[in-house]
């Protein structure tokens, strides 16, 4: 009995040790102000991931297909240049210190108003112009992953406080874990993400309009010609939001709606219907590859992006450019502009409070 207990044991750790992700670091190369920049490979029996410490950004995802064949489903760069240049994808990136937009950069905490600057048609976007995705963060190797920290000072793009921020980045088996957490020196408003830019076919593989979507949300934030929820919580029924069973992304895209040609396609918050601890945020699946993306979350919404303002002028890793759809991002975050909205769920964080979150992102494959 003893010695059978033993050889489960053994067989136990081995299972352990092979699911164990391998964790290496590369230099790569330096950002046009001279700091270097570091290329972090996470690599287990399934996938292979890599994350720069630019922007803590997903530099690619080896994920294999139905027949067992790797290829990389996000969108990305060859080097810290080329991610320097584009100011406009947010590739990959984790944004912040506020995720999406806040209208005319503008909101008050406790009756203090705050300013950041614009940039994007009159309102910030992702933090402002020198936002968490342009910076260098800090990496520390974990066991099966690696964290990014960023400490983003009292004032950084107009917000308020000392953000201390930890993005772990976690590879276990086809999963990839991240989580954040934060803490401030003054009350100030946070929204992590991540803007992974997906096309489970391989990036560079064409668009993403006959992948199929499922998005677990009753209702959506409809918002004005610049993207700015209007406030309500409209119901998806009837409309081309809705995505409660699974539809190709393009069978609607075109159709004759004004939140669809405003944005000229889908780029809205969708409220997920789970609520406490981790629950569904979206599934995804690629008819031709049989991948699969499951998507949970702690958050209450997830941005669908549907790539639109690709437009060919991006030059991609494998040397294809991106055409409008190349990808779409599933940004898993509190929703836009809360911080004046009121009804909306609350993004202040105080000092002495740390903020946690979780998103994981799981690949598979079906027939
Ligand atoms: C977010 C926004 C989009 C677009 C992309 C980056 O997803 O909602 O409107 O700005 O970022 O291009």
């Amino acid at each position: 009995m003893k010695s059978r207990q033993a050889g489960l044991g053994v067989a136990l750790l081995l299972v352990a040790s092979l699911a164990q992700a391998s964790v290496t670091k590369a230099d790569w190369g330096k950002t046009a102000e001279g700091t270097p920049v570091q290329l972090y490979t996470l690599s287990d029996a399934e996938m292979t991931v890599k994350i720069t410490t630019f922007g803590a950004r997903v530099v690619s995802i080896e994920a294999p297909d139905r027949n067992g064949h790797q290829a990389d489903v996000v969108l990305g760069y060859d080097s810290v240049a080329q991610y320097e240049a584009d100011r406009s994808t947010y590739f990959g990136a984790i944004v912040g210190r506020y995720g999406n937009r806040i209208a005319k950069g503008t909101f008050s905490i406790d009756g203090t108003a705050y300013h950041i600057p614009l940039n994007n048609n009159g309102n910030a976007l992702h933090g402002g112009p020198g936002g968490y995705s342009t910076k260098v963060w800090t990496a520390t190797e974990t066991a099966n992953g690696v964290e990014m920290t960023l400490v983003s000072p009292d004032g950084d793009m107009g917000f308020p406080g000392t953000l201390t921020v930890h993005v772990l980045y976690t590879l276990t088996g086809r999963s990839l874990s991240i989580r954040y957490s934060a803490t401030t020196t003054k009350p100030t408003v946070v929204n992590l993400t991540n803007h992974s830019y997906f096309n489970l076919a391989g990036d560079g593989k064409g668009t993403i309009l006959d992948e199929v979507l499922m998005l677990p949300a009753d209702r959506y934030t409809p918002t004005d010609a610049l993207l700015i929820p209007t406030g309500k919580l409209a119901p998806v029924e009837g409309t081309p939001f809705d995505f409660r069973k699974p539809t190709a992304i393009g069978a609607r895209i075109g159709a004759d709606n004004v939140q669809l040609k405003q944005a000229g396609g889908y780029d809205h918050n969708f409220v997920l219907n789970g609520k406490a601890g981790m629950h569904l945020a979206a599934q995804l699946y690629d008819p031709t590859s049989g991948r699969t993306l499951t998507v949970t979350t702690t958050e209450p919404g997830v941005q669908f992006y549907s790539g639109n303002f690709l437009d060919g002028t991006q030059h991609g890793k494998y040397g294809v450019s991106y055409a409008k759809n190349a990808g779409l991002c599933l940004e898993t975050q509190h929703f836009p502009d809360s911080p004046n909205e009121p009804a909306y769920p609350s993004t202040v964080l105080r000092p002495g409070r740390t903020l946690h979150s979780e998103t994981v992102f799981t690949f598979g494959t079906r027939q």
